[in-house]
């Protein structure tokens, strides 16, 4: 089935953020009706003033996706706009980079709450609108952390995977109410994701200014939605990665644990 976008009336989360920004963008230049939610007021009225002088059709919803009445007043706030809602788009996210040994509940809590249980529960209260809507969908943006666990983003990857599979027994189940489960699974994108993390201890030599342009994610996420593609990876490295770990699952994790044990001989070697 291949997906018109024109008149679609779409909730994106994590709208301010590099990705979300891109994919605010994207969707009203393909005519979608769109309720861009993050926490931030400003942020989003300063990108909903950009989107309106294109001619874009959006509204504004202060939201954080780990409070149940913010998630309640999101999703009355698009009904109450659009009369309905046919594409929910759970982009909100929050990442962690450091080691387990030195993480702690709270951040472990932290992640699950944003990447996990925010998208889960607002998809709760989506889905009766859903299923009244046009060609609808839930999009859930993961990571290539959640089809491999990566080594320093261990709470980020439980969260990512978590989504991955609760995307997986949607799309089954939502089935019997015609919604589909598209699942967005992008590697490293320069889009100043670091900036927000909530820790920042990891070791490895991080290119994200190598990785792709928020554009580029959110040509991907659109393309997902219009030919109604259930998982798409986004990325050269992550394509890469995830099909040498598909054919050689022991070799990639000899190969990535060989790595950490490197950075972290360096480290006592030089005395940290
Ligand atoms: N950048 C990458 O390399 C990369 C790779 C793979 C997957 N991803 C995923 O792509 C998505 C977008 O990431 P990004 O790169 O655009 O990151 P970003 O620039 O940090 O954007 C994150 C967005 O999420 C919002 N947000 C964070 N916590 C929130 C909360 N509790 N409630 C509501 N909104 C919240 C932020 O706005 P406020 O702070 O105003 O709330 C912001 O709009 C995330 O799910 C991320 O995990 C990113």
């Amino acid at each position: 089935m291949a997906r018109e976008l024109a008149g679609k009336r779409v909730i994106l989360t994590g709208a301010t953020g590099g990705i979300g920004r891109a994919t605010a963008d994207a969707l009203v230049k393909a005519g979608a009706r769109v309720v861009l939610a993050a926490r931030k007021p400003d942020a989003l009225d300063d990108l909903a003033g950009k989107l309106r002088q294109a001619g874009g059709d959006v509204i504004v919803a202060p939201a954080d996706v780990t409070v149940p009445d913010d998630r309640r007043r999101l999703v009355d706030a698009a009904v109450a706009a659009f009369g309905g809602l046919d594409i929910l788009l759970n982009n909100a996210g929050v990442g962690s980079w450091g080691h387990f040994a030195t993480s702690t509940e709270d951040i472990v809590r932290r992640v699950m709450e944003v990447n996990f249980f925010g998208p889960v529960e607002l998809t709760r209260l989506a889905l009766p609108h859903l299923t009244t809507g046009v060609d609808p969908c839930v999009v859930n943006v993961t990571s290539m952390c959640g089809r491999k666990g990566m080594p320093a983003w261990p709470e980020y990857s439980a969260s990512k995977f978590a989504l991955v599979g609760m995307s997986e027994a949607w799309r089954a189940e939502f089935a019997r109410f015609d919604v589909d489960v598209l699942t967005i699974v992008p590697g490293m994108t320069d889009s100043g994701f670091q900036q927000n993390w909530l820790r920042v201890e990891g070791k490895a030599d991080l290119r994200f200014d190598k990785g792709m342009t928020p554009a580029d994610v959110a040509a991907g996420i659109v393309g997902a939605i219009r030919a109604n593609r259930t998982e798409t990876v986004l990325g050269s490295e992550a394509r890469r990665l995830l099909r040498f770990n598909r054919f050689f699952p022991r070799l990639t994790n000899w190969l990535i644990a060989r790595k950490v044990k490197k950075l972290y001989a360096a480290q006592a070697a030089s005395g940290g």
